[in-house]
């Protein structure tokens, strides 16, 4: 009798906590699938509870895309963390998403590590609605043929400070850090053509240490440009996609209404991954707010960059209330994030596959001797017109390592995509890499063969004309793009009217890879040049 008694008043005496418990429970399991509910019809694999398909991601980096269009479909879930993801795999699909029905989905979703970031979210790539049309509009004159042909001599003197670093290595028979190289290049020449800064990171004829070892080195005694360099660094490099980043943005993936207030209280914790985010996030501010303050007092009416432009358009009207000072710092941090890790990626990577195919190698040299004489610097007709197989080596360059495999898009009110209705707010994003993998559409996809983008080929005629676009499709397509291919064809032109390259003996085989935002050298790209005797 006395048992009964305790353990009734044991069950009275527990019962709200158990209710309360299992009110919780629901609540969190409506919260944590309701975003699935909404695009459940749509086909993908199992997923895992909390972590979603996120171990699939870390193990196999975003070629996992490739064979879940394989078995799935065109069009297929996959979940990071709680966030379902609408993955869109075929080019005419692309073409819906990100041309026909554009006013549909014209923002970007926003990447977990970029959450709450104003530095990141303030940027054109995550601006929405009017205000991003107004910050395209107002910057897109400085990505037009005719002032891009404007930065070919400035373009130039960069490639020249690479060949003569290279000059330096190769004299000395020593190891070229090349794609630690082209990442200093292309930061240094977005600084002269974006905001008139000279960072000089080319002109350290001597590579004592490569960047990754600066960026390691914890010491106070460094110069302003190599401290520069390691803040933009370490800020790109907090930005992954995967199990690796920061606690609060793995929070953010499996509970993302916790991210904010999570990262706000680790931020203060010295130690913590968040804590060090916030302090490289704030010194890069600090030197992104001095690059500015030049510029304000330097420009002139006639001043033709980047941040004259856009300081030049909160002068009037509404870019007044648009172009505040936190929007033009993200700007010209986006500058450096969005222009330099892809645009020195694609060159190191174009150089690392050329080494290695022979017959490449030859027809290539084969085109650029025939240009003329070695001192003929090409204009962007020539680098457009002259040099179509070095287009093609390029666009396979391109294809066949996709250095940004995936475009983030989200829908602002419902839609209908392949047959699926997505209500608005779902993350659909493109996979472009796994595009350029499609063996119906590029004949074995992982051969390296610049020809098929040979415009007299069958196989290009044959092509989808969306199958191949790494940067992007539609009014949100890379505003970079010519920009980055004149810098990138303007280098491998000089770099191959003197030299020939070869692989390193300290280079891993396979070359491997890792995911940020983007695709990055896991140890970098070293080779050996040899010098061409013409
Ligand atoms: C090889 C080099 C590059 C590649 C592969 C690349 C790739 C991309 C891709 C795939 C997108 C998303 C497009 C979409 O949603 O459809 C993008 C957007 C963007 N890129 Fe690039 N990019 C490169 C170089 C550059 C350069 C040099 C700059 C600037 C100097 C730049 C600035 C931007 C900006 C601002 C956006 C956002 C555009 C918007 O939302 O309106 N990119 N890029």
């Amino acid at each position: 009798m006395a048992l009964m008694e305790v353990a009734l008043f044991f069950l009275r005496a527990t019962t709200p906590y158990l209710l309360l418990l299992v009110f919780l429970l629901l609540s969190f399991l409506i919260y944590f699938y309701l975003p699935y509910w909404k695009v459940r019809r749509i086909p993908g694999p199992p997923a895992k509870f909390l972590v979603g398909h996120l171990p699939l991601l870390a193990e196999y980096g975003p070629d996992i895309m490739k064979f879940l269009a394989k078995n799935y479909g065109p069009i297929f879930r996959f979940h990071m963390g709680r966030q379902p993801l609408v993955m869109v795999a075929d080019p005419e699909l692309c073409r819906e998403v990100g041309i026909k029905k554009f006013k549909q989905i014209k923002n970007r979703s926003s990447p977990t590590p970029t959450s709450g970031s104003a530095m990141h979210q303030q940027g054109l790539f995550l601006t929405r609605g009017s205000r991003w049309s107004f910050m395209r509009n107002t910057i897109t004159s400085l990505y037009q043929p005719s002032h891009l042909s404007s930065l070919i001599p400035t373009m130039q003197s960069y490639v020249d400070l690479l060949l003569r670093n290279i000059s330096n290595l190769e004299k000395k028979e020593e190891d070229i850090p090349f794609s630690e190289l082209t990442l200093r290049m292309a930061i240094d020449i977005i600084g002269e053509t974006a905001f008139g800064v000279h960072f000089g990171l080319s002109n350290e004829a001597s590579f004592k240490q490569h960047i990754e070892e600066r960026i390691d080195d914890e010491g106070d005694e460094e110069d302003e440009v190599s401290s520069f360099l390691k803040q933009h660094m370490r800020s790109i490099n907090s930005l992954k996609m995967d199990l690796s980043s920061s606690f609060s943005t793995i929070l953010g993936l499996l509970v993302p209404i916790l991210q904010i207030p999570c990262r706000n209280i680790l931020q203060l914790i010295q130690g913590t991954a968040d804590y060090k985010v916030k302090q490289t996030n704030k010194k890069l501010c600090q030197k992104i707010d001095a690059i500015i303050t030049k510029r304000s007092s330097e420009r002139t009416k006639c001043s033709k960059d980047f941040l004259s432009v856009v300081l030049g358009a909160r002068e009037s009207g509404i870019g007044k209330e648009l172009f505040t000072h936190n929007y033009i710092r993200a700007l010209t941090y986006e500058q450096l994030l969005a222009g330099t890790k892809t645009t020195a990626f694609t060159l190191a990577m174009t150089v690392y596959l050329i080494s290695k195919y022979a017959d490449v190698e030859r027809k290539l040299l084969q085109e650029i001797d025939g240009f003329g004489s070695s001192h003929l610097i090409p204009t962007a007709e020539d680098l457009n017109c002259r040099f179509p197989y070095l287009d093609q080596v390029v666009k396979e360059t391109m294809r066949f390592v996709t250095v940004s495999p995936l475009v983030a898009r989200e829908t602002s009110q419902e839609v209908e995509i392949g047959g699926y209705v997505l209500p608005k707010g779902t993350w659909v994003w493109l996979a472009l890499g796994a595009l350029a993998k499609d063996p119906k559409q590029f004949p074995d996809p992982e051969v390296f063969r610049p020809e098929r983008f040979d415009p007299n080929s069958d196989e290009e005629k044959r092509r989808n004309p969306y199958a191949n676009i790494p940067f992007g499709i539609g009014p949100r397509a890379c505003i970079g793009q010519k920009f980055a291919l004149q810098e990138i064809k303007l280098a491998l032109i000089c770099l191959y009217r003197n030299y020939i390259f070869r692989h390193s003996a300290k280079m891993e085989s396979p070359l491997e890879l890792e995911y940020g935002l983007v695709l990055g050298f896991k140890r970098g790209v070293k080779i050996r040049a040899i010098k061409r005797m013409l």
